[in-house]
């Protein structure tokens, strides 16, 4: 109960913690210390916080007071105080005169005093951080607002895209997918994104009348109910949302043309898996910019070592606050193609891919012929285990079990339910 000693922000290292975007709300913080609106304004240009509309002042609660005595509030107030509790109460109260039914608060504090955290909680206030914040930090308050662990469960977006065409992109997305809803039971859908070519409707054997064409060019019908309707079922908890993969059309989309589809997914399912088809358009950036994970998938060959570098540094920095993709080997070992290793990638990507897989014409071959995932076709195959070993990964299983609470969050959890 008293004035903390700087803690170290709760996760500030990039995490794979799965933090749902917040919708199109309205977001304004009033800070009182320059490094705390730094991690709020940092916070704003996060993905998750890409739809809503934040602004940062100074001037804490007394200056939102002011502001608001004039205006309407917006759907969140982010206050900062470095005040005592009976200030910090007493300003609420008067903020809580002039706040439009609906606004929700986020108080960022030093104190860090259970008796405070309880008056703030009873007094209506969503959500208090004790500073130092990082930017992940204020995402993932903003965004529990509007998905709390009893809301609906909101999907997770797993994005694999190849290194270079033909690389096994596809393969390797749906063999994942497969294996999160077998394996893991999770409710999946693929999503088909390669509207012209793509080849999920014959790796699964299905040819659906139905698909992501018809919500594409319909945005405006978009709802869970219509995409429910153009989703195939490919096995127990598998859906696939398929391409034409017919030529009649041209598909040259805007960069947002995929946004209602996503948003809606993720409404109603646990896991989306997004087969994004090698190349660089906007909304091919913006799919994987927006994912939860994404999977890069490289042959073992100069030009793809090449792009997934540039792949990987453009979307770690587009992505400060996620933990970076991952990337995998794949076709690796054809006989007499002169390969770089995974030790040379490992050397120029800083990191480990995380699976390697080998060339195998035979398995994948038949596999795609017969429309089946390779589990299906030879279920003890070594393939196969690589496959569900991604998807653990991919869907934060692995981490989760490894992976350590913040310092507070069991604390601040206790304190919430007493609360
Ligand atoms: N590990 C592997 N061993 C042998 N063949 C493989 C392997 N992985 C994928 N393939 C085969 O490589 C071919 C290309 O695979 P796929 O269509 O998945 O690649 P892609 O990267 O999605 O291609 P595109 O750029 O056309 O989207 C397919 O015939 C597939 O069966
Ligand atoms: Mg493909």
């Amino acid at each position: 109960m008293s004035n903390t000693s700087a803690p170290p922000p709760e996760a500030a290292e990039p995490s794979a913690e799965h933090i749902a975007p917040a919708p199109r709300v309205s977001v304004q913080a009033f800070c009182e210390t320059v490094e705390t609106a730094a991690a709020v304004q940092a916070a704003g240009e996060d993905r998750r916080l890409g739809r809503a509309h934040l602004k940062v002042q100074m001037g804490g609660i007394v200056a939102a007071n002011e502001a608001y005595s004039a205006s309407p509030t917006p759907n969140v107030i982010v206050i900062e105080t470095e005040g005592r509790g009976s200030d910090i109460l007493s300003g609420l109260d008067q903020l809580a005169n002039v706040c439009d039914a609906g606004t929700r608060v986020i108080v960022i504090g030093r104190l860090n005093d259970v008796l405070l955290y309880r008056e703030l909680i009873r007094r209506g206030v969503s959500e208090y951080l004790i500073s130092p914040v990082g930017p992940i930090d204020v995402v993932r308050a903003i965004c529990h607002l509007y998905s709390s662990p009893d809301a609906k469960p909101v999907g997770r977006v797993v994005a694999v895209v190849g290194a270079k065409g033909g690389v096994g992109a596809s393969t390797v997305a749906h063999n994942i997918a497969w294996s999160v809803a077998r394996d893991l039971k999770l409710d999946t859908v693929v999503a088909d994104l390669d509207l012209a070519f793509g080849t999920a409707g014959l790796d699964y054997n299905q040819d659906p009348p139905q698909g992501i064409a018809d919500a594409v060019f319909s945005p405006d019908r978009v709802d869970s109910g219509f995409v429910e309707r153009l989703l195939s079922k490919c096995a127990d908890h598998l859906s696939l949302l398929a391409a034409p993969a017919t030529l009649d059309r041209a598909y040259d989309f805007g960069e947002e043309a995929f946004d209602a589809i996503i948003d809606t997914l993720r409404t109603s399912v646990p896991c989306i898996v997004l087969d994004v088809p090698h190349q660089w358009s906007a909304w091919a950036r913006r799919l994987l910019t927006g994912a939860d994970d994404i999977l890069i998938v490289a042959a073992p060959d100069l030009a793809n070592l090449r792009n997934a570098k540039n792949l990987l540094d453009l979307l770690k920095a587009a992505r400060p606050n996620d933990r970076r993709p991952s990337y995998c080997l794949n076709q690796v070992g054809v006989p007499k193609r002169p390969e770089i290793t995974a030790a040379d990638f490992s050397k120029a990507l800083d990191f480990d891919p995380i699976a390697i897989i080998p060339f195998e014409p035979q398995a994948f071959g038949t596999a795609a012929n017969n429309g089946q995932m390779i589990a299906e076709f030879s279920p003890g195959h070594r393939a196969s285990q690589t496959f569900r070993a991604l998807a653990q990964s991919l869907t934060g299983r692995a981490e989760m079990k490894k992976s350590k609470p913040g310092i507070l969050s069991p604390i601040l959890e206790k304190l919430r339910k007493r609360a």
